[in-house]
């Protein structure tokens, strides 16, 4: 019998975030507002706009109080932003960030390469950015980095991710983000995993963020779908990387998995026309190779 699927997917865009935070290139604040709104027109309900982290460590984000000071907020849409600490967050509370995004990792090297802590550490310094995140009435979300695989350790036991998902969930995130970082996840690894993660933690908590770096994100995207994952992350033009895993260019593009979603009668609620625009625009102004297939498919001749 084939596995039945949701009949919604909720997608997150992380491409203002996530793929702005690994050009080399400093982006003008406009560029990235225009890019946000030019999404939010194509039906992308959540966005995340920028990151609250030492801009030292990432100089890409360092001006998102200015993102969203200049956002045009659409009703409907939610603008996210990453914090690592209650530093961050009180940067993200100041800037009017409607949720924002805590992330750990399942290795402890990338934790350090990271955050700079070990994930024992992070735990902790969540602990205050949940209280006052619950104080101020702002969802979070967590991300758990590297479960498919670590640039530093390599193969990732599913009960780490479990355990680190599980801790994220018991200090009030509302659902869990699972990171393929470097993309080295298959259809296989990922059925594994979920099949352990879902002996515990239901489906609804759970989301999806697959990096395409060998070309599995799809594979590994429709796996989660068939066991009811429901909120996937996405990358307009496949922007993206993380600037601590190296090789982990490319988030999964957004145009590519909602041509898939549509051609699996899942509704997204977003216009794929609108969308390629979107991917366009930010493409060209990066002078960068538009990374979704779909995009150029649609696009060419
Ligand atoms: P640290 O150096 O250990 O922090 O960094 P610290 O608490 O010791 O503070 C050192 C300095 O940083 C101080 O300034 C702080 O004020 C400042 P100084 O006194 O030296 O002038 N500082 C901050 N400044 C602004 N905003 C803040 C902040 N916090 C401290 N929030 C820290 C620890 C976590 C801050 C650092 O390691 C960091 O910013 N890391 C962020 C790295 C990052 O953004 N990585 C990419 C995102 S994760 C990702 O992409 C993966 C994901 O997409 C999922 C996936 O693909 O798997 C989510
Ligand atoms: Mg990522």
């Amino acid at each position: 019998m084939a596995p039945t699927l949701p009949d919604k997917a909720r997608i997150v865009e992380v491409g203002p975030r996530d793929g702005l935070q690994n050009e080399a290139a400093n982006i003008p604040v406009e560029t990235r507002v225009e890019l946000i709104s030019r999404l939010s027109d194509a039906g992308l309900a959540t966005i995340e706009a920028g990151s609250f982290v030492n801009p030292r460590w990432v100089p890409q984000m360092a001006a998102s109080e200015e993102v969203f000071a200049q956002l045009e907020r659409k009703p409907g849409v939610r603008y996210t932003a990453l914090t690592p600490n209650l530093q961050g967050l009180e940067r993200a509370l100041a800037a009017g960030a409607d949720e924002v995004a805590v992330f750990a990792a399942a290795s402890e090297a990338f934790s350090q390469k990271n955050i700079n802590c070990s994930i024992a550490e992070s735990l902790q310094r969540f602990e205050p950015v949940m209280a006052a995140a619950a104080a101020a009435g702002i969802p979070v979300r967590g991300y758990v980095s590297c479960v498919l695989g670590c640039p530093y350790e390599g193969e990732i036991a599913a009960q780490r991710v479990l355990d680190v998902s599980q801790a994220l969930l018991g200090m009030g995130c509302y659902e869990v983000s699972l990171g393929d970082t470097i993309g080295t996840g298959t259809a296989g690894s990922m059925a594994r995993l979920l099949n352990t993660l879902l002996r515990e933690i239901e489906v609804g908590k759970l989301a999806v963020h697959c990096h395409d770096t060998y070309g599995q994100a799809l594979a590994n995207i429709l796996v989660a779908l068939q066991h009811g994952v429901a909120s996937i992350d996405a990358s307009v033009s496949g922007l993206g990387g993380c600037p601590y895993a190296k090789g982990a260019s490319g988030n999964v593009a957004t145009e590519d998995v909602v041509y898939m979603l549509q051609g699996l009668g899942v509704e997204t609620g977003i216009d794929l026309q609108q969308l390629i625009a979107a991917g366009a625009f930010i493409s060209g102004q990066l002078q960068r190779a538009n990374q979704s297939r779909v995009a150029c498919a649609l696009t060419t001749g």
